[in-house]
């Protein structure tokens, strides 16, 4: 009967231990680089997902900040600093001011809740009771009541930011930070 192979005995053998070589190589780089690229998933994890950037909220967000009988029946702008717990992609850091926003409360309790950030380059407004305009302090940028511009420094209105009112009175904001210098109000 033939041999399966028609090389000699001696030919077969370095090819075996090639074979045998190469085959550890690859087990090795496998048992080396596979808690390698685990351990590099589990630090990557937290930069990769898309979380919120704070905590604290109701389900859809939303941060309570006060009672609807605290805000001024005339629609006076009040100021409020609103608390939450930051989060960053490892760590949390409790009771942190998030933001601040002014609300206004219109007939028929109706709320209307800006982000305090001037749309211009991201100074604070600040509501100027004797003419009844938000101005910023930074380049004059100025706003109606309503949060219109009064003149051509802001790219766009007030930013206006969503609220509700729950069945016991108590306003909740959904904060929300914009890009500033631009026309397009657009979610940083
Ligand atoms: S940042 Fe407000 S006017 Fe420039």
């Amino acid at each position: 009967m033939e041999p399966s192979s028609s090389l000699p005995t001696e030919q077969r053998a370095p090819r075996r231990s090639f074979l045998a070589a190469a085959g550890s190589i690859v087990i090795g780089g496998l048992i080396t680089l596979t808690p390698l690229f685990a351990g590099l998933a589990f630090f990557m994890d937290p930069l990769l997902r898309r979380r919120a950037p704070f905590k604290g909220g109701d389900a859809e967000g939303f941060l309570a900040v006060t009672n609807l009988s605290d805000l001024p029946e005339d629609g006076t702008p009040l100021r409020f600093v609103l608390r939450a717990d930051k989060v960053d992609a490892w760590n949390e850091f409790k009771d942190q001011s998030i933001g601040t926003v002014y609300l206004r409360k219109l007939p028929g309790n109706q709320i209307v809740a800006f982000n305090d950030t001037c749309p211009h380059l991201g100074c604070k407004v600040d509501y100027q009771e004797a003419s009844k305009t938000f101005l910023c302090p930074c380049h004059a940028s100025a706003f109606q009541l309503d949060g219109e511009p009064m003149n051509k420094i802001p790219p766009r209105r007030l930013d206006t930011l969503e609220s509700k009112t729950d069945p016991d009175g108590k306003v909740w904001i959904k904060y929300q930070d914009f890009q500033c210098g631009v026309e397009k109000k657009g979610a940083v």
